[in-house]
């Protein structure tokens, strides 16, 4: 059977800028941005994914259409008889644990929305008089009900079912080539009406004006950690993607286009975000990732023209983010099972999402019901976030790094950086070098620095 392909060179462009645009950009870049100084570790962040992204990402497309196949299967084809399959066999399980948080989040963006479009969203609550309380109040009683979160969690989980079982192209292609269109424009008109507000300017100023004193060793991590996350590196994702490619699809570009996209996601969120806050005087508000969305954000929308309209516009923008980014996840999975234990396409899709039911289920009520079950003093979902984003993400991106520097064929980036000789790359060069030496180095570092700051 012919392996799957994407069917055209935007649509490819699409699913991979939507599998990187996604909740990273949206819900962890304005906190991280905000814990680690405003504009300043915005520097910090391009820099990251300029020097390292790039990189990195090239290193991950050029294994993956190399060894046209699965995350495992890659590491077989090209260095059989070794153990190097075990690096792509973490990078199965890694993007499969994600997803069981991913789609508790996914599930709230999917309610929310649902909620802004009758207009409940906005609804007085018995007890809360200001508009904090109030939304304050909808989200603690959202969580607290153990049944609506999990069913939202389930219908998003059917949803990315639905699109993984059209395939490749007539799937993954087709949903992006709809949500990230939609999604860029939904993000320029609500940034025009955020700038638009009387005082945005305070906010713009924060989120634009570095205070270089505010580059901090932790904040260079931090800034690390969040292009890896935000660029969906280090999750076999990439290298699955990349494995769908046409020959001809220009490798060094398309980083170019993702890495450009993903940056103007997060510049055009927080010219949202920032702006609009000192506008309506709530930017000493909380700006950790739930609170920020599903309680801030709607705090905002309630003192902005329009209200109910960008309220359905913000979840509609997240929820495609997000979709288009689980069933990357997703697919990594799927591919595996494919290719690895020929399965068909409809068996691994139902292999890969029904066990995600109850683990998403868990994890969900791990915010309601749960909250007092921990280990290691985490709940379940702060444990699956903790332990793929610190350890499992840099320790899979360092991995192919090294592969692809060290144990493959040393033509094998060249080759695919040039498709195999048609097209001049003058980058190739400082490439192989951020991926031979720099990237394992500075990952190697996060590792550690994550070892010694968490015990
Ligand atoms: N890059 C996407 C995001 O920022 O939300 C999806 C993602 C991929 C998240 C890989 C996390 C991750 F580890």
């Amino acid at each position: 059977m012919a392996r799957n392909q994407f069917a055209s060179k935007l649509g490819l462009l699409a699913a991979t800028v939507g599998s990187a645009v996604g909740l990273g950009n949206i819900w962890r870049f304005p906190a991280e941005t905000a814990d680690n100084g405003g504009a300043a570790f915005l520097l910090l962040y391009i820099v990251c994914i300029a020097v390292l992204g790039i990189p990195v990402m090239l290193a991950e497309f050029a294994l993956g259409r190399a060894g046209r196949s699965d995350s495992v299967g890659v590491f077989r084809k090209i260095a059989p008889g070794t153990k190097w399959w075990i690096v792509g066999i973490v990078s199965v399980v890694a993007p499969f644990m994600i997803n069981a948080y991913y789609f508790v989040v996914e599930g709230w963006t999917f309610e929310y929305l649902i909620s802004s479009v009758t207009g409940n969203l906005f609804e007085p609550i018995e007890g809360a008089t200001t508009n904090s309380e109030i939304f304050a109040a909808h989200m603690q009683q959202y969580i607290a009900s153990p049944w609506m979160p999990i069913l939202a969690t389930w219908a998003v989980i059917f949803i990315n079912m639905f699109v993984l079982l059209g395939g490749v192209s007539k799937g993954i292609e087709r949903l992006s080539n709809i949500m990230m269109p939609t999604l860029f424009v939904v993000l320029l008109v609500l940034c025009s009406v955020a700038l638009s507000l009387p005082d945005a300017g305070a906010g713009v100023e924060w989120f634009l004006a570095p205070d270089f004193s505010k580059i901090t060793f932790p904040a260079v991590i931090s800034a690390l950690g969040q292009a890896f996350f935000s660029l969906s590196l280090g999750m076999g994702i990439l290298v699955t993607y990349a494995s769908y490619y046409p020959e001809d699809a220009r490798l060094t570009r398309t980083s170019v286009v993702v890495v450009a996209s993903s940056l103007l996601v997060a510049l055009l969120v927080g010219l949202v975000i920032f702006p609009a806050m000192s506008a309506t005087g709530l930017q000493d508000q909380a700006l950790r990732g739930t609170t920020l969305v599903f309680r801030t954000l709607p705090e905002v929308f309630a003192l902005m023209p329009a209200t109910g309209l960008c309220a359905i516009l913000f979840f509609l923008l997240l929820f495609a983010a997000a979709l288009t980014s689980t069933v990357s996840l997703l697919e990594v999975t799927v591919a595996f099972l494919v290719e690895r234990l020929n399965l068909s396409r409809r068996a691994a899709v139902l292999w890969t999402t029904l066990p995600l039911l109850p683990l998403s289920a868990v994890c969900s009520l791990s915010f309601s019901s749960m909250e007092h079950v921990t280990i290691f003093g985490m709940t379940i979902f702060e444990l699956l976030d903790y332990i793929t984003s610190n350890y499992l993400l840099p320790l899979v991106a360092i991995s192919v790094c090294i592969f692809v520097g060290w144990v493959a064929p040393r033509s094998l980036l060249r080759d695919q950086l040039s498709n195999h000789g048609r097209l001049r790359c003058r980058i190739a060069t400082p490439v192989e070098l951020v991926v031979r030496y720099l990237a394992p180095a500075l990952v190697l570092l996060i590792l550690v620095w994550n070892l010694v700051r968490n015990g």
